[in-house]
Order: structure tokens, then C-alpha cells, then sequence
């Protein structure tokens, strides 16, 4: 990751919008509880969580919540986030400075209920989404959820990525490239170790919201 410039863009975004913190819990996350109910256990993990405003509201309805980010600014202002809550909320969550596909690869097989991913993904190179969504399969128990939110190929922006972040507001000259999401794309990943429960389009925002649940009888892929 060392000459990856994807980290120092998302600091610079992060540094940029801290104020929007007030801003709440995504519509994503509150479109997600019921399925990450449904899950065996309340062990989440959240990829690329940010400034923590989605863990907060998940640590709020019971669950544990372990997050990773690589952007150190973003965990920073997480961490501020999180000391606010009251603590026996904050101490069921825990953020750390990571790169997400390596994290996951890093936890132990099964043990997880549910992994959060909110527009992330798009900054994945193939191989590295493909990776991430296998490990993911395999960190979780049978009948874990996956709860993932991309941006979809119609996105008005799609041919102006200097302004989707962490470009907008980030360095010019050197652009974070963007993957935009056919409906295909979403199933050929739940193809390697999911079955979906459901992928909901929002033509208003241009995201594809996305449950995917680990089969109870695991087929090897
Ligand atoms: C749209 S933000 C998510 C925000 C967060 N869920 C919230 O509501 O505040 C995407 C986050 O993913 C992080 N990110 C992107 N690619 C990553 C990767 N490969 N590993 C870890 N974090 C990543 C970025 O640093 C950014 O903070």
C-alpha cells in the first residue's frame, strides 16, 4: 500500500467534511438493520467505516461493531465520534487504521454475523474486490449477512469522477479512478459465496443497496 494514493485523498475528504458529522446514520445502514438482525450473533464489521457515523447507530441497536478504515484521519475522527457515545455503547465498538480486503483476511473463519460496506467498493480494483467479497464469504458463520450500498452504472457523474469523493475537494491531477455498477456486476459478486436476499435500486441517489446472506450449507466456490 505504500505508494497507493487512495488513502491520502480519503484523508484529504475527510479532513474536508468533518462538520458533516451531525449529518446522522445513512439511509443505507437503517435500510440494513433488519437483515443484520436476522444474523447469527451481533459480531459486525464495518469496511471503510469512515467517520464512524454508521457504527454509532449500529453500537446504538445492540451490536458490537469492530471497524477499519484506511484513512488514518477518518479513524481519528471516529474515534473522537464514538468517546461521545455513552459508554456502554462506545465500548461494544472498536476502530482501526487498516486496509479492508488484508483486515478481512486477517479474521479468524466463521466468526463473524455481519459485514457493512457503504460506497466503498468502487475504488476496489477487480482483484481486489474479488478478494475482499471471498474473504468475507469465508469470515463469516453460515447464514451471515453482508450489507454492501455502490453506486450504479447510470450515476450522473460517472463521466466526472474529479467530482465523486474522496476526488471532490481532494488533490487535481491525480484522480482516484471509479468503478460505476451494472446489476450483473452486484450478482457475479454475490456469486462467489452468497446468495442474495436483496438488491434494492435507489434511481433517486443512483446506488444499489445489496443483502447477501452466506448459504447455511456452504458451497465451496
Ligand atoms: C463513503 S465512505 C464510508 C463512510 C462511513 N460508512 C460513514 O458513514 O461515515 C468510504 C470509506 O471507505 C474507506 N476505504 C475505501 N477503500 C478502502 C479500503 N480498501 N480499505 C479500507 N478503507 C477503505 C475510505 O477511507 C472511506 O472512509
Amino acid at each position: 500500500m505504500a505508494d497507493d494514493h487512495r488513502p491520502p485523498a480519503w484523508d484529504q475528504y475527510w479532513a474536508t467534511v468533518e462538520g458533516q458529522l451531525s449529518a446522522g446514520p445513512s439511509g443505507f445502514v437503517r435500510w440494513a438493520l433488519p437483515y443484520l438482525q436476522s444474523a447469527p450473533g451481533t459480531d459486525l464489521v464495518e469496511v471503510g467505516s469512515g467517520a464512524g457515523r454508521d457504527m454509532g447507530f449500529l453500537l446504538e441497536q445492540g451490536f458490537s461493531v469492530r471497524g477499519v478504515d484506511f484513512s488514518s484521519e477518518a479513524v481519528r475522527i471516529a474515534r473522537q465520534f464514538l468517546a461521545t457515545l455513552a459508554p456502554d455503547v462506545s465500548a461494544r465498538g472498536h476502530v482501526e487504521v487498516g486496509e479492508a480486503g488484508a483486515y478481512v483476511a486477517g479474521l479468524p473463519e466463521g466468526s463473524l454475523s455481519g459485514v457493512v460496506g457503504l460506497v466503498l467498493y468502487e475504488t476496489f480494483s477487480d482483484p481486489e474486490r474479488t478478494g475482499l467479497f471471498r474473504g468475507i464469504a469465508r469470515a463469516l458463520r453460515p447464514g451471515g449477512v453482508h450489507l454492501w450500498c455502490v453506486r450504479d452504472d447510470a450515476h450522473p457523474l460517472r463521466e466526472k469522477v474529479a467530482m465523486v469523493p474522496p476526488n471532490q475537494g481532494g488533490p487535481s491531477g491525480r484522480v482516484v479512478e471509479h468503478t460505476f455498477f451494472a446489476r450483473s456486476h452486484c450478482d457475479a459478486l454475490t456469486s462467489l459465496g452468497f446468495e442474495r436476499v436483496a438488491l434494492e435500486p435507489r434511481p433517486e441517489t443512483h446506488y444499489f443497496f445489496v443483502a447477501d446472506r452466506k448459504p447455511v450449507a456452504s458451497v465451496p466456490q
